[in-house]
């Protein structure tokens, strides 16, 4: 009979060309489209804000840093964007009649929030989270660019997957002393990658690559 011909390695071939049937079209998408889509289609993006609001004058001029307002960045995957309230702190005294205030003010009175428009938006189907960044040694500045010179909030890096990968692979082109995670302005004592090796080692930095650390 022809059946017991077959040997008994085929039925694992088998499960091994479902496996692969079923990731290669993944793949597939992914590294056509990865290769062939404009990477740049988001850099730059900076939409129209209900305020008029300036990180160049509030964490630039006034010096107020990044968790007075993002004050989840340390503890959650999201970086939380603050409520009137934070806003009202200083502006139920300061410039309480500026026209570019009114919406803070009627939010403030109607319990409404203010509508901010998302500047950055990954895709659903991609995790990230900014407390396995911030606390490990990775500053705003490394993604962000430097907001506290912006007077407009633009996305400044193009978020794709070989952006995330690149420093994932060489972390210590980037890594600084946690504490100065917000510092915008922070500069390595010696070279970048030599001292950023240092900490890596000392701190056991090691991103994952696994498609399943921001796929999942
Ligand atoms: C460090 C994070 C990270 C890892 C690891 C990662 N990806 Fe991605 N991936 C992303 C991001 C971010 C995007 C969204 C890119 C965009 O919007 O342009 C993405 C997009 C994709 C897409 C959609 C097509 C595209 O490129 O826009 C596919 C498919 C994909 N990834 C597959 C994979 C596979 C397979 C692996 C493992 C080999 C993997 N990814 C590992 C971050 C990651
Ligand atoms: C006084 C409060 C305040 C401070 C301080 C502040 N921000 Fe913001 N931030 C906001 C508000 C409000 C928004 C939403 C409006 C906008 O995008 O301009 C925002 C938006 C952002 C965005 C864009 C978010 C998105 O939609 O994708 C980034 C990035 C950002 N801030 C980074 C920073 C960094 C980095 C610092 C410190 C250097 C900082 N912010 C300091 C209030 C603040
Ligand atoms: C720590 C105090 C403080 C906080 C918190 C603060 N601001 Fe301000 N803001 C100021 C000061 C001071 C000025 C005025 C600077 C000057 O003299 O021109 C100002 C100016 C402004 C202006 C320009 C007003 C004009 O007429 O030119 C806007 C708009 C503004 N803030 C929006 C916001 C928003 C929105 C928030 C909350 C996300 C916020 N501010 C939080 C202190 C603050
Ligand atoms: C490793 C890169 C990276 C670092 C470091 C980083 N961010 Fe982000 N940030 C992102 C990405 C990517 C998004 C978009 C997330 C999404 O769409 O899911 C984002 C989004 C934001 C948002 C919008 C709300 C949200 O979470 O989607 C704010 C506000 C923000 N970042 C502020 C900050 C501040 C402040 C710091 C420093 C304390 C910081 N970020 C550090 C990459 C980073
Ligand atoms: C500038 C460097 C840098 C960039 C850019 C960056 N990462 Fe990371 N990422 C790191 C470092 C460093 C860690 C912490 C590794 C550790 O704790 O050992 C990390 C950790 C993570 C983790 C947590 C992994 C875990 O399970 O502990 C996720 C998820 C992640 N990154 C996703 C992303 C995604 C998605 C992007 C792109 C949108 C991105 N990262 C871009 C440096 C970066």
């Amino acid at each position: 009979m022809d059946l017991f011909v077959f040997p008994r390695w085929a039925n694992k071939t088998v499960h091994l060309a479902g496996a692969v049937l079923g990731v290669a079209p993944l793949y597939l998408i992914g590294f056509v489209w990865y290769g062939a889509s404009p990477k740049t289609v988001s850099v730059g993006y900076a939409p129209e804000q209900p305020v008029p609001y300036s990180h160049a004058l509030h964490a630039g001029e006034l010096g107020i840093d990044c968790r007075y307002c993002h004050n989840t960045v340390e503890q959650a995957g999201v970086a939380a964007i603050p409520p009137t309230e934070t806003c009202m702190n200083c502006h139920a005294r300061v410039r309480t009649t500026s026209p570019k205030l009114e919406p803070v003010r009627s939010s403030w009175q109607t319990n409404q929030p203010v509508e901010w428009l998302k500047v950055h938006d990954l895709p659903d189907y991609v995790y990230f989270n900014h407390s396995a960044h911030v606390t490990r040694g990775i500053g705003c500045v490394s993604c962000h660019g430097r907001v506290d010179q912006m007077d407009v909030v633009y996305q400044h890096e193009e978020l794709s997957m070989g952006w995330c990968l690149d420093c994932h692979r060489a972390p210590e082109q980037h890594l600084r002393p946690p504490a100065e995670a917000t510092n915008m302005a922070w500069e390595p004592p010696e070279e970048q990658a030599k001292y950023g090796a240092q900490l890596r080692e000392q701190n056991h930095i090691n991103p994952p690559t696994d498609c399943s650390t921001c796929h999942r």
